[in-house]
């Protein structure tokens, strides 16, 4: 498995587990699977509410802590520096760790105090509570003031991302400023294998069109992919996407797909175009 290594220390292997919406025993279990089939890089984040199930995971299985990243966030309402605090140590609690590989801001909100919540998000990196820090949901405007004019050291970005939402903005401005995209929703909650073109390629190589759909995002440099499966096979199957060999032929055919299908867009979005 490729690792993704990016500004400010962050080091991650490009695919790993989404575990939302799993809760409880049924998020030990697949975590713990996960370990075994050789994943190495897990998702949660406190508004799954499954950190201390993914923490049992950890503690139950035999690969050592520093093998694996781990990524958490902090939720939108909590942004204020006391409440971001207290959010990143509820965590590490939960987790059974002393520190978070990546802990993102998961959603911007409105009328809040930026300059101050990225300041608290560089402390607690400075503080060592993360070794790297990071935003999901950001739309560009947002993240270039983030990255240049409050210049935070960050190292990710986590957006939706896949064969059916254009992310190219987002994408080649992670590029130049050396941050690594982490694609959630990757395969587009079922709607990537569901399209036409997606099964086509799938059979010309003998392959799952999620795992089509997959591959199109670990092809891309800069880009890590973070799918929920909770089965075994689906885990498996996921892992052995790196294997598969998209031609110009296939990218073409997925170039041509509509690219305008976000899946996630709850009523607390930003403007997606800002
Ligand atoms: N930052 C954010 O705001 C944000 C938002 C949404 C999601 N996320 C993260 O991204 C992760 C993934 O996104 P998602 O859960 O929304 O969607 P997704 O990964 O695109 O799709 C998950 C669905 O695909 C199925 N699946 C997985 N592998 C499969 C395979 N090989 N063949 C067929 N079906 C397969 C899963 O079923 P089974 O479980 O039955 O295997 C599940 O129903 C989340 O778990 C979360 O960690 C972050």
């Amino acid at each position: 498995m490729r690792n993704l290594t990016s500004r400010h220390g962050l080091d991650m292997p490009q695919l790993g587990l989404g575990t939302w919406p799993m809760k409880g025993e049924e998020c030990t279990l697949a975590v713990r699977q996960a370990l075994e089939l050789g994943y190495r890089h897990i998702d949660t984040a406190p508004a799954y509410e499954n950190e201390a199930a993914v923490g049992e995971a950890l503690r139950q299985s035999d690969v050592p802590r520093e093998s694996i990243h781990l990524t958490t966030k902090v939720w939108w309402d909590k942004l204020q520096p006391a409440a971001m605090r207290q959010s990143l140590e509820d965590s590490l609690r939960a987790l059974g760790t002393e520190q978070v590989d990546l802990f993102m801001i998961h959603w911007p909100t409105k009328d809040w105090d930026l300059p101050r919540s990225i300041e608290a998000l560089v402390a607690l990196r400075d503080e060592g509570k993360a070794r790297c820090i990071g935003v999901a949901n950001f739309p560009l405007g947002l993240l270039r003031r983030v990255a240049e004019e409050l210049e935070a050291p960050l190292s990710a970005i986590q957006v939706e991302y896949h064969v059916l939402l254009d992310q190219r903005g987002l994408l080649d401005y992670a590029r130049s400023k050396g941050l690594a995209l982490t694609a959630y929703t990757p395969l587009a909650r079922g709607q990537a294998a569901e399209q036409a073109a997606i099964r086509k390629i799938a059979e010309k190589h003998g392959v799952l069109p999620s795992q089509v759909a997959l591959k199109w995002l670990l092809d891309q440099d800069g880009v890590a992919a973070i799918p929920k499966a909770s089965s075994r096979a689906n885990q498996q199957a996921n892992r052995d996407a790196l294997k598969v060999q998209l031609d110009d032929e296939d990218r073409a055919l997925i170039a041509a797909l509509p690219k305008d299908r976000r899946v996630v867009s709850p009523d607390f979005a930003p403007a997606w175009d800002a």
